[in-house]
């Protein structure tokens, strides 16, 4: 009595292969209308003295099925559970995933060491606009009209003002406000027309500027050369060679001795042995009777240098246009 029907269906729960099925399974055996379920219902239906025999048999036969079921209900768990923790499984030995930070670009850094050392010297950071009137820029530095900066070709013109071509108006300024003694360095961008690879349109200078009594050539010498040693190296020299600016008299080219060659001359200083890194001169006295001070009393160096080209010679950089072009590439090097 119910061989076949118990083979069949014990061959049926072994020949499921997911829990889903699993459960659909025991749901159409032994759920409501499940076929055990009916047949157990069926035995009312049986002579009175045939229903223990068939109700003991059909009562087996559901706890065996049960039985089958759970077995088969734990492998396909055991199973389930292999294949989730294989997909679950991480490599705790990859490197992790690095979050990138950024940095300082290499014209703020090398700024931000040039005022490091003259603030080390006393010199103390003043800041100005960069839309100037042309008397700051021009007029008060003893810049005639005649001038080939205060030319529309060389400079940015916005109506009667312009974009400022140095920061030497900020030491205008300067002198304006205080009375000396005056030790000041002023940073920030300024504007020419002029786009190569040694000139940018918009670039950055660091100007400077002492007054005192008795200032000679010697203390802008050895400030300059000071300054030198402490970007490029303590094995570095400068020296001054004869220059015209309108606004210092006299004025000088400071060269730096090449770094490459300690001053034998190569390659990297066109066979001379110097490289050009800023221009300076004594406070031409027409300066200081432009802001109010006594020239007969006063005396002062200035200087001023561009950030880009220090920064070229300290990292041998070939074009200056590499620092606007935002190539991370080449910013990264820094
Ligand atoms: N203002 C000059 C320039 O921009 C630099 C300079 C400053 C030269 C002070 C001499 C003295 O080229």
């Amino acid at each position: 009595m119910f061989e076949q029907l118990k083979k069949d269906i014990l061959q049926q729960i072994e020949s499921v292969n997911d829990l889903q099925q699993l459960e659909k399974l025991r749901v159409a055996l032994l759920g409501k209308k499940g076929t055990i379920t009916e047949q157990v219902k069926s035995i009312g239906k049986l002579p009175i003295q045939e229903r223990p025999a068939a109700g003991r048999v059909l009562n087996e036969l559901k706890e065996e099925i049960q039985r089958a079921l759970e077995v088969k209900r734990e492998e396909l768990m055991k199973i389930e559970a292999e294949k989730l923790s294989k997909k679950m499984w991480v490599d705790i030995t990859l490197p992790g995933i690095r979050r990138r930070v950024g940095h300082r670009h290499p014209i703020m850094k090398t700024l931000e060491e040039i005022e490091i050392i003259f603030v080390s010297m006393g010199f103390k950071v003043v800041e100005g606009p960069e839309i100037e009137d042309s008397w700051h820029n021009f007029d008060a530095l003893n810049t005639p009209e005649w001038h080939p900066a205060r030319d529309e070709h060389d400079s940015f013109y916005l109506d009667s003002f312009l974009l400022r071509t140095h920061t030497s108006p900020v030491q205008v300024r300067t002198m304006l406000s205080a009375q000396p003694p005056i030790a000041i360095i002023s940073p920030g961008r300024v504007y020419r027309r002029d786009y190569d690879a040694t000139h940018l349109p918009m670039f950055t200078q660091v100007e400077g500027l002492y007054v005192d009594e008795n200032v000679s050539v010697a203390h802008l010498k050895y400030t300059l050369e000071k300054f030198a040693q402490q970007i490029f190296g303590s094995e570095r020299r400068i020296r001054l060679r004869p220059s015209f600016f309108p606004f210092t008299e006299p004025s000088f080219e400071v060269d730096v001795s090449c770094g490459v060659c300690g001053g034998k001359g190569c390659q990297a200083c066109g066979y001379s042995g110097w490289l050009e890194i800023l221009g300076a001169g004594m406070v031409h006295p027409n300066v200081f009777r432009n802001v109010g001070y006594d020239p007969e009393k006063w005396t002062g160096f200035a200087f001023g240098m561009g950030v880009e080209r220090i920064t070229m010679l300290k990292y041998n950089i070939k074009d200056m246009r590499d620092f606007i072009r935002n190539d991370k590439r080449f910013l990264e090097n820094f």
